[in-house]
């Protein structure tokens, strides 16, 4: 029997047909040293990556083995991360010296991926961090708390959301805290501080931490926000003064020129056409994540007037979405939402909808990418009511029709401490480790596209 072998698939000025790209996916092998199999959280948390959790978070050791690969000769280099959240992928860009560049369409993500990606002089930074908690030791005095000057600055419009989520001595703790990051007149501190304020409030609310859905954890004994801060503070100045030691200093001095961060939609990238030397991302799963809900706490405190119904529609891969008259290009896709409308009609829209948004974000790759620039997309494949979701074929074969060549496949195994891999079996969502009961993405693929010369 011949093997299959991408080489032997390419032809010059012709697509890879779905069938082909099917076998070719069933055939690859993984590739274990893509796991990082054995890879410590100090390692996966080093420098600026500490200062947040994220769901489906990169490790950056995957980001830094593509830019090794790829990016050979002389830089500096442009990388681009589409979908950016918690700007890995950025960070680790600029810690190199390179330029980087990035949009998500969530608030949490375009917070984070700033203040992951700018280094701050660390003896600045410690002076106004140490001011900062100095300011607030009253809030350990109950007495000193009603004269203090800082009003607690809390959100009337989302009042009846930060009352469900917190109890009201945090709600008034937290309103302190925010009122004095509002005295910060340092872009880049104000920043950071507002960074580590949204990472506490999952620990100081009554989330269920171990669930990657809205869930109250009615046994919960919330942490008391000057003690969360002050704990996550610290790290994040530690990851500071590291990150601070490693970019270089012209990017340093030029931030401004080295790094674009963006909130706003995937397909519309702000960087000219033809001059990114290579992107790396990973894309929002179909009906899995619903982003806009996880990261509702940051949104009720730091983006109130944000109406949280009509932000999720934005987001790509929701339940929120259906197609409307777009149409999908890729067999392989089309063959899903077919399947998936025998079962679930909403469903099928929904994951129809899901890669027609992803085909148009490879046309927004092919426009930016320089001539024999890459892509690699990260997606893992999935099953939803029974039948499988062959995202990484469908993304595979849909780049081909933006004009992108398929360059090469990478399989590989997530341990899994480091990704949430189950899904719940009735919904399809990510469930807590313990709970669910369908493995989901225990492997995924990298899915490496070409622009031709
Ligand atoms: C898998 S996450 C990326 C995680 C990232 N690699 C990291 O290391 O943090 C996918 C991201 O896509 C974003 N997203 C969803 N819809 C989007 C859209 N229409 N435009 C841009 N970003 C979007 C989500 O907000 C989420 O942050």
């Amino acid at each position: 029997m011949q093997t299959i072998t991408l080489e032997k698939l390419q032809v010059k000025d012709k697509i890879i047909a779905s069938d082909q790209i099917l076998d070719l996916f069933k055939k690859t092998k993984i590739s274990h040293d893509w796991s990082f199999e054995g890879t410590t959280p100090s390692q996966t948390s080093k420098l600026t990556h500490c200062y947040h959790r994220y769901p489906a978070k990169f490790i950056p050791q995957l980001v830094e083995k593509l830019m090794d690969e790829y990016l050979i000769g002389f830089g500096p280099f442009h990388v681009n991360d589409l979908f950016m959240g918690s700007g890995t992928t950025l960070a680790s860009a600029i810690a190199r010296g390179y330029f980087a560049s990035g949009t998500d369409i969530n608030y949490s993500a375009e917070l984070i991926a700033k203040a992951k990606c700018t280094p701050i002089e660390p003896t600045l930074l410690r002076n106004k961090v140490d001011k900062f908690i100095n300011d607030l030791s009253f809030l350990g005095d109950k007495t000193l708390f009603v004269s203090s000057k800082y009003k607690p600055q809390i959100p009337k419009s989302k009042i009846e959301r930060i009352e469900y989520w917190f109890e009201p001595k945090t709600v008034e703790e937290l309103g302190i805290i925010l009122s004095r990051i509002g005295y910060e007149k340092d872009e880049n501190v104000n920043i950071f501080l507002k960074c580590c304020f949204s990472h506490i409030l999952k620990t100081c609310s009554r989330w269920l931490m171990s669930s990657t859905k809205p869930t109250i954890d009615k046994s919960k004994k919330p942490t008391k926000p000057l003690d969360a801060f002050k704990k996550h503070v610290k790290k994040m100045v530690k990851g500071n003064d590291l990150f601070w030691s490693v970019v270089p200093e012209n990017v340093k001095r030029n931030m401004n020129k080295y790094l674009i961060i963006k909130r706003q939609d995937a397909r519309r990238q702000p960087v000219k056409d033809s001059t990114v030397d290579i992107q790396i991302t990973s894309s929002p799963y179909v009906t899995s994540y619903e982003y806009a809900d996880l990261h509702q706490l940051t949104t009720i405190w730091l983006e109130p007037e944000v109406d949280l119904k009509e932000y999720k529609k934005q987001f790509i891969g929701t339940s929120a979405k259906t197609n409307g008259t777009r149409i999908l290009k890729s067999q392989v896709g089309k063959d899903i939402e077919n399947k998936l409308q025998k079962v679930d009609k909403k469903m099928a829209d929904e994951v129809e909808a899901f890669f027609v948004d992803i085909q148009e974000c490879f046309d927004e790759t092919y426009r930016i990418l320089k001539a024999g620039g890459r892509c690699c997309y990260v997606i893992g494949n999935t099953k939803l009511k029974g039948i499988d979701i062959l995202n990484a074929e469908v993304f595979a074969e849909s780049m081909q029709y933006s004009g992108l060549k398929i360059d090469r496949i990478i399989k590989r195994e997530i341990p899994s401490k480091i990704l949430p891999s189950k899904r719940d079996a009735k919904t399809g969502r990510f469930a807590a480790n313990d709970k669910a009961d369908t493995f989901a993405y225990p492997t995924e693929y990298i899915v490496i596209g070409r622009k031709e010369e």
